[in-house]
């Protein structure tokens, strides 16, 4: 695996697969890599010849009093990782490359609409940030195909957005989300908790599984996502959200059209998402 720091090597080396006639798929990463970027390298390699992934901890799409500081930065193991994933090609722009006139003077791209919601009003500025980092990466790398995970259910839709807007010619995929085996979604995060809060962390998945039931069984979704809230503030989570929408974000009007429940909660100092994807009258999926 090649491991490549300027954008002049970056573009000659891409440029040579393309003209070789070589299908090229990105997963875009702030590093830190676990299984669940691991299985959307596995997912990238599916769809093209060569497979590239980045690793920038993206400092305009964190808040001023959130992580981006302690944000984990392990790069021998991700170079490792990513070499044994499979991935052809590692890019690690740095912050001075990625932002030339300054975190001050930043071109900013801004999705309207799905960006002020749920994790955009929680964090303000948040999608913002997304969205003019990936718009730069996908500038850089231009993939024919990209690879985000599903547990940034919103992230994705706003890369969705991003790519038909700007008309980039780009394949978006979202690959299922890995889970550990009691059920917490895979997170660069998850190790910030403590041992007592890691123990009560898979309660948000088991919370969007009872959601799930609930509306099944009938229950008025107003029901359901205060029953959700309740459950989550009894073990002393804050809640952000836990709510049931549609997949374009929107209330749910009929009964039995696919759905997802979603979850933003904070554990201490840590804030966690998840989120389940389900069709009332089938089984959840992911
Ligand atoms: O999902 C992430 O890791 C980041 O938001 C992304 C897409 C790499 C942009 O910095």
């Amino acid at each position: 695996m090649k491991i490549i720091e300027n954008l002049p090597e970056l573009r000659r080396e891409i440029a040579a697969w393309k003209q070789a006639g070589q299908r090229v798929a990105f997963v875009p990463t702030m590093g830190n890599l676990h299984d669940g970027h691991y299985s959307l390298i596995a997912l990238a390699r599916q769809h093209a010849d060569r497979v590239v992934a980045s690793v920038f901890v993206n400092p305009t799409q964190f808040g001023p009093n959130e992580d981006f500081e302690r944000y984990p930065r392990t790069p021998q193991a991700d170079a490792a990782g990513l070499e044994t994933a499979g991935c052809d090609l590692l890019w690690r722009p740095s912050v001075d490359s990625m932002y030339p006139l300054g975190l001050a003077h930043v071109v900013t791209v801004r999705v309207p609409g799905i960006t002020e919601i749920l994790d955009g009003a929680h964090r303000p500025g948040h999608f913002d940030g997304v969205a003019t980092v990936v718009a730069r990466l996908f500038n850089q790398v231009q993939p024919d195909v990209a690879v985000f995970g599903r547990k940034d259910y919103q992230q994705l839709a706003v890369i969705r957005h991003l790519v038909q807007e700007l008309a980039f010619p780009i394949e978006i995929i979202g690959a299922p989300i890995k889970r550990e085996a009691d059920g917490l979604a895979m997170s660069s995060r998850n190790q910030y908790l403590s041992p007592e809060e890691r123990a009560l962390a898979p309660r948000i998945h088991q919370t969007l599984q009872m959601m799930c039931e609930q509306v099944d069984a009938g229950l008025a979704l107003d029901e359901v996502q205060r029953n959700a809230r309740a459950a989550l503030e009894d073990i002393g989570m804050q809640v952000d959200y836990a709510c049931i929408l549609t997949p374009e974000f929107k209330t749910p009007q009929a009964a039995s059209t696919p759905l997802v429940a979603l979850i933003a909660a904070r554990l201490g100092n840590t804030r966690l998402i998840d989120n389940l994807e389900f069709t009332p009258g089938a089984l959840p999926q992911g």
